[in-house]
Order: C-alpha cells, then sequence, then structure tokens
C-alpha cells in the first residue's frame, strides 16, 4: 500500500516510539491523527511533524474505555473521513512479582495492550474491507518469550502475536493487510528508556527509528511480521519453541529477569 495521502489513526502518538511512527509516516505522506491521553504530549508531536511539513491532528482519548472506542472511531472519521490505517502503538507496562499485582493493575494491561487493538480493528474493519486499508500491531519480544516481572505484558504481547497471525489468515485474499512488529529493547525514547537501565550486555538495544521504519515497510509490503532487534535473535526463539527449558536458561543467562526485577517498584 501507498501511504501518501493516505489517513493514519495512531494510537501512542504523544511520546515514544509513537512520535518518530508518526513523523515516518507523515514523511511518506500520510495525514495522521494521533491518539493518546495527554493534550500536551499530543500537540508536542503535532509540532514536530508540522515542522516537517506533515499533517496531524490531536484526539486525546483514553482507549482502556474499551466500550467507548466506538466514539473514538467516529471523532477520527468526523475530522478526516475515513481510516485508511490503523496503527496500534499505544501500551503500558507494570513490573511487579505476579502475586503483588492488582485486578485492575492486570486488566488494564491486557485492555490497553491488547482487547484496544482488537476492538479498533473490529470497528474500522468493515470499511477497510470495502475501501483497502492495512492494520500494523506494535507487540513485543516479550510476546515471543515471557518476560519475569512483566508477565501482563508479555501475555498482552503474544495475544496481539497470535491474534494477528489469525487475522492474516482470515484476511488473505481481501484488501486489507495486518502486520505485526516485535521490537526487543528499544534505546532514546520509549518506555524501556525511560526505565533508566542499561540492556541485556548480549542483547543490545535498536533505537525508535527502526520501529518507525519497519512500520512503513510492513504497510509497503504487507509483511506479516517484522522483528526489530540489535542482533539476529530468531535461531533463539526457534530453540526455545523447540525447547522451552533451554530458552528458559538462555534468557536467565542473558540476564533479562534481573533488568526487569530493577523496575519493580518504579
Ligand atoms: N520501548 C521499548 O523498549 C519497547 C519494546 C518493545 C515494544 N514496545 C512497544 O512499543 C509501543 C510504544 O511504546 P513506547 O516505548 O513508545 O512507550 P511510551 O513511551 O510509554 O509511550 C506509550 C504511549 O501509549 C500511550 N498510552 C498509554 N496508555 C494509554 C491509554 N490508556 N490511552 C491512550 N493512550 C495511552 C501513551 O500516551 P499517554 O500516556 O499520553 O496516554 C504514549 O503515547 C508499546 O506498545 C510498547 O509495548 C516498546
Amino acid at each position: 500500500m501507498n501511504l501518501n495521502n493516505k489517513t493514519v489513526l495512531l494510537t501512542g502518538a504523544s511520546r515514544g516510539i509513537g512520535t518518530y511512527i508518526a513523523k515516518t509516516l507523515a514523511e511518506e505522506g500520510a495525514k495522521i491523527i494521533g491518539v493518546a491521553r495527554s493534550e500536551d504530549g499530543l500537540n508536542e508531536t503535532k509540532a514536530e511533524v508540522e515542522k516537517d511539513g506533515g499533517t496531524f491532528e490531536s484526539l486525546p482519548f483514553n482507549i482502556n474505555r474499551i466500550n467507548d472506542l466506538s466514539t473514538l472511531v467516529d471523532e477520527a472519521k468526523a475530522l478526516k473521513g475515513s481510516i485508511d490505517i490503523l496503527v496500534n502503538n499505544a501500551g503500558i507496562e507494570c513490573y511487579s512479582e505476579y502475586q503483588d499485582y492488582s485486578a485492575d493493575d492486570v486488566s488494564d494491561v491486557l485492555n490497553i495492550n491488547l482487547h484496544a487493538p482488537m476492538e479498533l480493528t473490529r470497528l474500522l474493519l468493515p470499511e477497510m474491507l470495502e475501501n483497502g486499508g492495512h492494520i500494523v500491531t506494535i507487540a513485543s519480544l516479550a510476546g515471543k518469550k515471557g518476560v519475569a516481572y512483566n508477565t501482563p505484558y508479555s501475555a498482552s504481547k503474544a495475544g496481539l502475536i497470535m491474534w494477528t497471525d489469525g487475522m492474516r489468515q482470515e484476511l488473505r485474499g481481501s484488501r486489507v493487510g495486518i502486520s505485526v512488529i516485535c521490537p526487543g529493547y528499544i534505546s532514546d525514547a520509549g518506555m524501556f528508556h525511560d526505565g533508566h537501565l542499561d540492556p541485556p550486555a548480549m542483547l543490545g538495544s535498536s533505537k525508535p527509528q527502526a520501529v518507525a521504519d519497519a512500520v512503513v515497510k510492513a504497510i509497503k509490503n504487507n509483511s506479516a511480521e517484522i522483528i526489530v532487534n540489535s542482533g539476529p535473535i530468531k535461531p533463539l526463539l526457534a530453540l526455545g519453541q523447540i525447547s522451552p527449558r533451554l530458552g528458559d536458561s538462555v534468557v536467565r543467562i542473558f540476564g533479562v529477569s534481573k533488568v526487569s526485577k530493577k523496575r519493580i517498584n518504579e
């Protein structure tokens, strides 16, 4: 799909990786409707996009309100007409030993990271099936191998990966493409960067621009899944599938759990 003049509904557009995605899609000629709770953050992204000659409309909304997402879709359509592309980027993490989570902690992560992307897609799909469209969802490598002390997040991201997988098969032959992006640790901006910890040395980190570039590539090529990581990780993920215990050992040796544990009570 060509991005020029396409209308994109982008969640999580107030900061972090979302800012990079907004700017990169706008550089391709797309018109962005950015969603997040922070009006100030959205306006900062708007200023950055417009500085480079792009188009960005702010749409403040709390996507945790699953049953109100039809209002968000109506408001987005009122701004720009039909939506061609949905980028599900908003996400939250919540670090804890599992028994110490509240039920609300768990449902907030599942709602914002998993249910909201699924519901927005459900609401936008009928029109996309008529006119053509694309859905890109930002999952995580934490959805490929579970991460201790961030397990609702891992569950939500694994859910996104498998939901996209099923949807891709369902949408085969239609005018709608669907892709999932799985970033590892991201430096310079975003939720990992904001935790001020170093990534495990053997895993390293990638730049947020690499995620934004993956979003563009996914839309243009109708990619199924793109992993954004500093080094090749697919053989290790395959090993984890063949032998989960061996996968656990690799994760332990890499020090992933240690880094996560430091983020409890952040
Ligand atoms: N950074 C990483 O290392 C990394 C790695 C793998 C995957 N990811 C994924 O990449 C995506 C972007 O993450 P990021 O690192 O850019 O995180 P971030 O800097 O924390 O930004 C998260 C974005 O989501 C929005 N958001 C959160 N809760 C929301 C809600 N209830 N309603 C509407 N918007 C909400 C935030 O806006 P408001 O707070 O203004 O609402 C913000 O714009 C996420 O899906 C994340 O899981 C990140």
